[in-house]
């Protein structure tokens, strides 16, 4: 009887899953856009959220922090096909194969997961992250989870759960050649729902050397999209990927939101950072080790 009667209850309720599941950027309506994510979704109204404005002049030099080690990023890591699909919000490739994140301040090993980027329109940046306000054309992260969580659904719901990498892109007058894998595929998944197989490659090609990668911005913060978990060890790359004007506007007139509007503006604006401390890595941290090496090395050869 009491069952029946909460039963009874639950069917007369409205539905707040199908409505909490419309969330939206400005660019597609102001109603269902970032500032009113924290309605359906609290937890992108509390105080660690993501991204930021960072502010390069304040983040705290740790020469502890080791260069990131990329796992499986320089091989086709597998046979299986990847699947690329536009989720109404962004592109997105899910990765499969051993490919995955160690070094700098994480605390364990993380897998990655899948990639997808954050843009602005033909005329205007979209990247999420700035660097002393400055907004770029366009963002990729690269998404992985703690590999002692066994999925990223169980991952996100822990502070260490998830390491996102932040890719900022800067245009350029040269194509950027490897790219092209993924630009041609984008005409497969136009609109919502659609997805089709993306040919495995090494993800290295899609981002600048590992050399040019020593520096990052390193910060606690969240998800940028609902329901923004706070579990994300963020890492921010300051070292640019080039490409060409023309192929990132693909994105934008090859991609469409649900309404068939072309997919544009789909970033969060920046948060406010709360006291949250920003760390930089020293680009020279292994020049520094080299030189006083070389000077360990003159003093016991000439002994
Ligand atoms: C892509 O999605 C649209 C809209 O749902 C659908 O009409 C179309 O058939 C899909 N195309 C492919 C190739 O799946
Ligand atoms: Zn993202």
């Amino acid at each position: 009887m009491h069952s029946l009667s909460l039963l009874l209850l639950s069917f007369c309720l409205p539905l707040p899953t199908l409505e909490a599941s419309r969330w939206c950027y400005d660019s597609q309506a102001i109603s269902c856009g970032p500032i009113t994510w924290k309605n359906d979704y609290p937890v992108c109204g509390l105080n660690k959220q993501s991204p930021i404005n960072i502010v390069t002049k304040k983040a705290k030099l740790d020469r502890s922090l080791p260069p990131i080690i990329f796992k499986g990023y320089d091989r086709v890591a597998t046979e299986q096909n990847w699947q690329i699909s536009n989720n109404g919000h962004t592109v997105t490739v899910k990765l499969n194969g051993d490919i995955a994140i160690e070094g700098g301040n994480l605390p364990n090993t993380y897998k990655a997961v899948q990639f997808h980027y954050h843009w602005g329109t033909v005329s205007n940046p979209g990247s999420e992250h700035t660097i002393d306000g400055e907004q770029y054309p366009m963002e990729m992260h690269l998404v992985h989870h703690n590999e002692k969580y066994d999925s990223f659904e169980d991952a996100v719901k822990n502070a260490d759960g998830v390491a996102v990498l932040g890719f900022l892109f800067e245009e350029s007058t040269k194509n950027n050649e490897e790219m092209n894998v993924l630009i041609d595929a984008l005409q497969l998944v136009s609109n919502p729902g659609n997805t089709s197989s993306l040919k495995p490659f090494a993800l290295n090609r899609i981002i600048p050397d590992h050399e040019k990668l020593k520096k990052y911005y390193c910060y606690h913060g969240s998800l940028t999209t609902p329901a923004c978990q706070e579990s994300v060890i963020w890492i921010v790359f300051p070292e640019p990927i080039p490409i060409n004007k023309a192929q990132l506007d693909e994105f934008s007139n090859r991609l469409f939101f649900d309404d068939s509007q072309p997919m544009t503006l789909n970033f969060r604006p920046v948060q406010k950072l709360n006291g949250r401390p920003v760390y930089v890595s020293d680009s020279a941290v292994r020049l520094f080790n080299v030189a006083w090496l070389s000077v360990i090395l003159a003093v016991l050869t000439s002994m």
